[in-house]
């Protein structure tokens, strides 16, 4: 296993937490659209990343022709749907920044069947990518039970090595997601989780600092081999980390 370098940025509230990791990705993004042409993006989900979004929407380094954009997980609802994670990325950003629409791979949530979405959109990955797909930055989230993107603990998804998106039945709402799994999201060459809130304090503990369980806690599995792993955490969500471990 490829050694993964692993950084931890703690922040004290998730105002200056989301100016720090703004800046920090804005600069990320237009470096890699200058190194290499574009730069091949996957976007989280939820409450945290949105002021993120926010702050990216107003950077002018950002070259955004080159920005592609797809996402880590998706609920499966109509995209105007206010639980819709193509919705908020679009009110937060994609719909504030010259980016062109061809660029942007919203996950598709009209199939009747959601795993017919998820063998669509991984074939839509498979024609933007080689094989298999490589990521220059995965953005995720993490839930309070330690699930990242739609990988939820004790999903069969967590344990799949060849799909590279499925669909899942989980218990938060709505119940049916689509999902990147592991093998794709630990092909990246970045991944940024972003988390605040106490009540995140324990899965943090056992993603961080106890032995890896994915099995348990899937953030634990985020393992960006031969990449760059950065973890966002304000001081809320960092009570479980030994004060030894905040260096
Ligand atoms: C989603 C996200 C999910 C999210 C976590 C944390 O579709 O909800 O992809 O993985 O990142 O649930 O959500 P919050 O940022 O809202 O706490």
């Amino acid at each position: 296993m490829e050694p993964v370098k692993r950084e931890l940025r703690m922040y004290p509230d998730p105002q200056t937490l989301s100016a720090a990791a703004a800046e920090e990705l804005g600069a990320f993004l237009e470096t890699t659209a200058s190194e290499r042409g574009r730069c091949i993006v996957a976007l989280a989900g939820g409450r945290t990343p949105r002021p993120v979004y926010e702050r990216l929407a107003a950077d002018p380094r950002i070259p955004w022709p080159q920005v592609v954009v797809f996402w880590g997980d998706e609920r499966y609802v109509p995209p105007d749907d206010p639980r819709s994670n193509a919705r908020m990325a679009y009110e937060a950003l994609l719909g504030r920044v010259p980016i062109p629409p061809e660029n942007v791979y919203p996950m598709p949530t009209r199939f009747e069947q959601p795993d017919e979405a998820a063998r669509a959109y991984e074939s839509v990955l498979r024609a933007a990518f080689c094989d298999p797909p490589r990521f220059d930055l995965v953005l995720l989230g993490m839930g309070a039970d330690g699930h990242v993107a739609s990988l939820f603990p004790g999903s069969p998804a967590l344990l799949e090595t060849e799909r590279w998106v499925v669909a899942v039945r989980v218990t938060a709402d709505p119940p049916v997601r689509l999902t990147l799994t592991l093998p794709v999201i630990n092909r990246a060459r970045r991944v940024d989780v972003l988390v605040t809130g106490a009540e995140k304090r324990e899965a943090v503990r056992r993603a961080l600092v106890e032995p890896p369980d994915p099995w348990s806690c899937p953030a634990g599995g985020v393992h960006p081999e031969g990449g760059l792993l950065v973890w966002w955490v304000d001081r809320a969500a960092a009570g479980g980390i030994p004060q030894t471990q905040r260096e």
